[in-house]
């Protein structure tokens, strides 16, 4: 992540000051946890199902933007059918020995949770495969004409693969889940739930307006509600007396430079970018990525996910164009306006 990245307070990408709290927010149980009714449901019965025959759950894949409750999500799985989660990554399983040694690790009906699951080697996804679907390890031992293989069985577990890219993922590896389930940006009403859980938690005194208000502000995503609900708490005890009203909340993201649609400087630069620097479009990523600084994929990732969202950005087959709603927004005349008034 770039310094630029780690900086924005409306950054979905997990900061180091969300660590303590995460941990402490993050709800528990299916019944816990706000909002993604499609998913909750889904999930909900294949987990009774799978409880209801005795048998450990199909393999699972969560895909969706950062922040949005994947790890939470299989935290409760595991939960909910009563067996151990064993956490890893992508990135952190380096060899076929390493994916072994968890692997021969786990108790009938375990939990795997691997994040960035799009991130495998390939070496290591092909050894998961047999593991997915026969739940065997194919070993080779010895090598040249005398190797021969041998078949390891491995108790029956549950995969839970979680990514942000979905669209990285080999088709093989996304073929072998039972179930695939997608998250997407929460509702207000949603968030506002959200808010008013964790201050409840965080015993932080908050008026039904004021958690709208950082609702509204949180770009969709339960991480990023969290965090600004510390950061206006500190706000509302230095300030006002501790309580955080709908007054308190907009001052406070004001004064945090986080807009009534949650954009910040970033946002708005590569919009007016855009704009200003290429007629509103259409313009290539990495043009934009040139002329303000930023990362092609930090754009498409990170800033991008959230203003097509919103309708402020729009991907054509020539590139990104600035709609009216982002004009609008930014208070920038659309080309064409006059004329029209004129006509
Ligand atoms: N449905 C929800 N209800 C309440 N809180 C939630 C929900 N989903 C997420 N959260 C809160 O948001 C925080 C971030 O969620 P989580 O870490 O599960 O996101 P993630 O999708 O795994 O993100 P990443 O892609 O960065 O790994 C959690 O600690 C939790 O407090
Ligand atoms: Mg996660």
């Amino acid at each position: 992540m770039r310094d630029s990245e780690q900086n924005r307070i409306i950054s979905a990408v997990l900061k180091e000051e969300d660590l303590d709290s995460e941990v402490n927010l993050r709800p528990r149980k299916l019944s816990e946890y706000i909002g993604q009714n499609k998913v909750k449901e889904t999930i909900e019965v294949f987990i009774r199902a799978a409880l209801q025959r005795g048998e450990p759950l199909d393999h699972v894949l969560l895909f969706g933007p950062p922040g949005l409750g994947k790890t939470t999500l299989a935290n409760i799985i595991s939960n909910e059918m009563g067996v151990n989660i064993r956490t890893t990554s992508g990135p952190a399983i380096e060899r076929p020995g390493d994916l072994a040694s968890i692997l021969t690790g786990l108790q009938h009906g375990d939990v795997l949770f691997i994040d960035e699951v799009h991130r495998l080697s390939r070496t290591v996804e092909e050894v998961l495969y047999p593991a997915m679907e026969d739940f065997a390890l194919d070993i080779i031992i010895g090598k040249g004409p005398g190797a021969r293989s041998i078949r390891i069985e491995l108790p029956r577990f549950t995969l839970i693969g979680a990514t942000t890219r979905a669209g990285l993922m080999t088709s093989p590896l996304r073929d072998r889940f039972g179930v695939i389930s997608r998250l997407d940006y929460y509702r207000v009403e949603d968030l506002l739930t959200i808010v008013a859980r964790a201050a409840g938690i965080l015993q932080v005194e908050i008026e039904h307006d004021g958690a709208e208000e950082i609702a509204r502000r949180s770009r969709g995503t339960p991480r990023i509600a969290n965090r600004l609900l510390k950061r206006v708490r500190d706000f509302a005890q230095v300030r006002a007396q501790g309580i955080i009203t709908r007054e308190v909340a907009s001052k406070a993201l004001e004064f945090l430079e986080v807009d009534p649609l949650g954009l910040d400087q970033l946002d708005r630069r590569l919009l007016t970018a855009i704009i200003k620097n290429f007629g509103g479009g259409p313009v290539g990523l990495e043009t934009i990525a040139a002329s303000i600084g930023e990362e092609a994929g930090t754009i498409e990732d990170v800033y991008e996910p959230f203003l097509l969202q919103l309708g402020m950005l729009a991907r054509t087959q020539r590139g990104r164009v600035a709609t009216a709603a982002a004009y609008q927004h930014l208070g920038i005349k659309m080309p064409g306006e006059r004329q029209l008034t004129l006509w």
